[in-house]
């Protein structure tokens, strides 16, 4: 990263808008421009000769690469290959479109990424006019696991319906209800508050089926008014607002990873499958606003505020 990237305001990325630099540059600078290390750790893995240029091992501080043309290894793997993972949490708006494209020209998630440079992709969707908690990011294998119904990892949302639910509604929900693709999981339903004639609730699924929600409610005929994810796995929305987003800190990073492991590792009874890590972002980068703010006011500031 250039000393351009790290000011208040330009690209918050991990990676400079193209892969590399270009250009002649030294070194450690070229590793740290990946994320794979600080400037300052880059400097020590070249000192311990763990850097290869053109396959010779360098442990001269100052040598100089064409990122071009020189192959630079790092532990015997290619630089361009140890791209740092990218994971960050939108609020996703009432009126746009979860995926990347739409083919009808609608507002799409990606428009609100502006200044996100790595190709980052949708953990699953959110109705148009549904809200809230959307994670996107390049790690494959952990965005195939959080959506695999096998794992069961919980997602949460705050809804509003129609009418009031009876206890025995709750119930049947909290069992499961009969849809015409089959019956529903175990789910938690908390009661939130009632508004005038409606109410809103809290609910936990472990799958992952189209409207679920939705068609859940229309079962125990509850129909949803207003739909907002808010917490997916151990990650919570707090109180990042419609159409903004944020990047992951390094703890809830690692939390979810861990989260997701464990629930591979206990459906497949086997040791926990321990996912690549990669470098999250690099060094010296200021956590964002919004993410101090949300440890500081806990996840229900928002759901208090919309109830
Ligand atoms: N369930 C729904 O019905 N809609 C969503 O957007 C998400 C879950």
């Amino acid at each position: 990263m250039t000393d351009e990237g790290r000011k208040k305001g330009a690209d918050p990325s991990p990676l400079p808008s193209g892969d590399l630099p270009k250009g002649v540059v030294r070194l450690q600078k070229l590793i740290a421009g990946t994320g794979l290390a600080s400037r300052r750790k880059a400097e020590a893995l070249i000192a311990a000769g763990r850097v290869m240029v053109n396959g010779k091992t360098v442990t001269e501080l100052g040598t100089k690469v064409d990122p071009g043309r020189d192959h630079v290894k790092v532990d015997g793997k290619h630089l361009s290959a140890a791209q740092p993972f990218v994971y960050l949490m939108l609020n996703k708006p009432k009126n746009v479109v979860s995926t990347l494209d739409d083919p009808g020209g609608r507002t799409t998630v990606k428009d609100y990424l502006r200044g996100v440079s790595v190709r980052v992709f949708p953990v699953g969707r959110l109705d148009f006019d549904s809200e809230g908690l959307m994670l996107l990011t390049n790690h494959g294998e952990l965005a195939q696991a959080m959506l695999h119904p096998r794992y069961h990892v919980p997602k949460t949302y705050l809804i509003k319906v129609k009418g009031v639910l009876t206890d025995d509604e709750i119930r049947s929900l909290e069992q499961g209800v009969r849809l015409e693709d089959g019956m529903t999981g175990a789910a938690q339903v908390r009661k939130i508050r009632k508004v005038e004639a409606n109410s809103w609730l809290e609910i936990t699924i472990r799958e992952g089926r189209k409207h679920q929600v939705k068609r859940m409610l229309e079962a125990v005929g509850h129909p949803v008014i207003k739909l907002l994810r808010i917490r997916m796995g151990s990650l919570t929305l707090g109180d990042l607002q419609p159409g903004e987003f944020r990047f992951l800190t390094d703890r809830e990073a690692n939390t979810l990873r861990r989260l997701v492991e464990e629930r591979v590792a206990s459906v497949e009874e086997s040791p926990a499958p321990k996912f690549e890590r990669r470098p999250q972002r690099r060094e010296g980068w200021a956590r964002p606003k919004e993410a101090k703010s949300q440890r500081r006011r806990g996840s229900w500031s928002s759901t208090r505020k919309r109830a």
